[in-house]
């Protein structure tokens, strides 16, 4: 995600789109950039890397105007780079996008073919071109905009400038929030309320398919058709910095309610519901070569991988092992040319898993990677990336990344499956519509958060847990028991729930509390009668089943529902109210969600 701003009115717009900028960082930090109005024309000053070079470099060459458009990057398309930075400017039109846009490849061909010069690797430069083509026909800036936001597919909230409307900026939005704030005789339009409250407290809430016009302190809304639309005004009560972490109190809450979202970026455009198809650009590995998987990671994202070797062995019956990076890296891997190594890192810096990459490159292994920032050193080690759109995850504790990360590897494994024949075209489509209605599943769990909460209240005061699943979620038991622990400080541990017999269950007593994984599966039975172990011996037991489920309950003290899905898509559901839990204890207890003790947010050291 990134973060836009515009602003016109009496002020110094430079001033007010830096300030707005800075309260949106938090959104993106690869590039930065502005565009405003000058006499002569649209001045830009852009600058790779955090806002602060653009501080610096306008404090270099300063600039001052009434009427200008902001933007803060993280990337998607196109590496951080200067001209990558938006805004993206093409005969006196500018503009600044928030967004994927899906069909921005073939837009570009078109619009190169009748001579277009593109001078970036964006899919955001296209709307420029689109936008000046329109205006240099005789369309209005609006119209423009109207006109261009028709061709594209994809999400959106953008802000265009034109030379021929020297104080008007028009936006667009679709899937991506914008926000209008209402001052005296000036107007500023963000992505989000923090940005706003320097100028104004009266905000418009834009809606999917609105197209807002703005001069000085005039504000029109109208539909793609030009309809006008009305919007009624809030005023905000926030303060800055709740208002930074969109009136959540931490930004691991923020972060979780992000995940719809997160998961949504992240499989769009690479999907092709219709026809039933997964894609990848730039994918050119021959997996026919290639015998054995190997996943590596830490953390979090290695609880991803363990999800990932039921996916891929299921999907395209190819054997696959997964290994923390800190033990792959020193135990002389048996890789070579015929294994495929994936590597999963949300920071792609973490530097158990660049050292294990350098290892498994060097022994001829073919490396790929899963990674939610671009440009970061695990992208520039492996052959081809697939980027998650989590958007920059502030909290220590991950989250929506991992969510992202699942749904990197079941696209991944699909796609294998795709490429090999071991999935059959009706499997394919099957399994893209069970993902495409995930992030209203992710909803309807996070619409029982309140209810997550009291439980949290109930279960705060112990002070150990166990975590058990069975199968794909095997894996989700132990993060759930990494989510609990890192930020309550309760010793929490996951285990395989068929291990219990094996030793752990001598450990459950009153004071146990254990979180049972039990989605209606084919490991079902077997968890039903995990819990009847737990019982017999008085642990409490907080279940997690699926929507409908009558037999868990006569079992367990507490249920957890979620809706019913694909088992390969389960672990995402199931990981959404353990990190709620997590959450809400932590909170209970007093720790420091937003930093707990001891951790980083990326181990970038041994
Ligand atoms: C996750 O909640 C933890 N903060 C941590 O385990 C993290 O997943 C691990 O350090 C790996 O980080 P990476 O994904 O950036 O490589």
């Amino acid at each position: 995600m990134c973060g836009i701003v515009g602003y016109t009115g009496s002020r110094d717009a430079v001033d007010v789109l830096l300030s707005g900028l800075q309260k949106l960082e938090y959104r993106g930090y690869d590039s930065a950039g502005i565009a405003v109005m000058k006499d002569a024309g649209i001045e830009l000053r852009r600058s790779v890397g955090k806002l602060n070079n653009l501080t610096m470099e306008i404090l270099k060459r300063p600039l001052s105007a009434h009427t200008g458009i902001g933007h803060t990057r993280w990337a998607t398309h196109g590496r951080p780079s200067e001209q990558n930075a938006h805004p993206h400017m093409e005969g006196g039109v500018a503009v600044v996008h928030n967004g994927i846009i899906e069909n921005y490849l073939v837009l570009k061909d078109e619009l190169k073919a009748s001579g277009a010069v593109f001078k970036s690797e964006t899919d955001t430069e296209i709307l420029s071109h689109l936008i000046q083509r329109a205006t240099a026909e005789g369309l209005c800036l609006a119209d423009a905009v109207r006109s261009a936001v028709k061709r594209i597919k994809g999400t959106f909230a953008l802000l265009a400038l034109s030379e021929k409307e020297p104080g008007t900026i028009i936006g667009a939005r679709l899937e991506c929030p914008m926000i209008v704030g209402v001052g005296e005789n000036e107007t500023i339009i963000s992505s989000d309320i923090p940005a706003i409250l320097d100028v104004t407290r009266k905000a418009i809430f834009l809606h999917d398919g609105d197209i807002v016009s703005i001069t000085g302190g005039e504000v029109e809304i109208t539909d793609f058709e030009g309809h006008a639309v009305d919007r009624k005004e809030t005023n905000i009560n926030w303060s800055p910095v709740m208002a930074e972490k969109g009136g959540y109190r931490h930004f691991m809450l923020k972060e979780i309610f992000e995940q719809p979202r997160a998961v949504t970026d992240t499989f769009r455009g690479q999907v092709l519901e219709e026809k039933g198809e997964v894609f990848f650009d730039g994918f050119d590995i021959d997996l026919s070569s290639v015998k054995r998987i190997y996943i590596i990671a830490c953390g979090t994202s290695w609880h991803a991988a363990l999800t990932g070797k039921y996916i891929f062995e299921d999907f395209c019956s190819i054997p696959t092992e997964v290994d923390l990076a800190s033990e792959f890296r020193y135990r002389n891997p048996l890789v070579g040319e015929s294994t495929l190594v994936i590597a999963i890192s949300q920071s792609g810096e973490t530097a158990d898993t660049l050292a294990a990459v350098k290892e498994a490159k060097r022994k001829g292994a073919t490396v790929i990677s899963i990674c939610n920032v671009m440009e970061s050193s695990l992208t520039r080690e492996t052959d081809w990336t697939f980027m998650t759109h989590a958007g920059p995850e502030i909290g220590v504790a991950s989250t929506k990344a991992f969510t992202t990360q699942l749904t990197a590897l079941y696209l991944l494994a699909l796609y294998f499956g795709q490429t090999l024949g071991t999935l059959d075209a009706g499997r394919i489509k099957e399994l893209i519509q069970e993902l495409i209605k995930i992030p209203k599943k992710i909803e309807t769990i996070l619409d029982s958060a309140d209810y997550i909460e009291a439980l949290a209240r109930r279960y705060f005061h112990y002070r150990d847990f166990i975590y058990i699943g069975r199968g794909i979620n095997f894996p989700i038991a132990l993060e759930g028991a990494l989510k609990l622990k890192e930020i309550s400080y309760i010793h929490a541990e996951g285990y395989a729930a068929g291990e219990m017999k094996h030793g752990p269950i001598a450990l459950i007593d009153e004071e146990m509390p254990v979180v049972a994984i039990a989605p209606r599966d084919a490991t079902y039975p077997k968890m039903l009668g995990n819990m009847e172990e737990v019982h017999a011996r008085l642990g409490s037991i907080i279940a997690v089943v699926s929507e409908g489920d009558t037999e868990a309950s006569t079992r367990a003290d507490d249920l957890i529902t979620i809706p019913v899905t694909s088992v390969y898509l389960t672990p995402i559901l199931v990981t959404v109210p353990l990190q709620v839990l997590a959450y809400h204890i932590a909170v209970q207890k007093g720790t420091d969600v937003a930093q707990p003790r001891n951790l980083a947010k990326s181990v970038t050291v041994e």
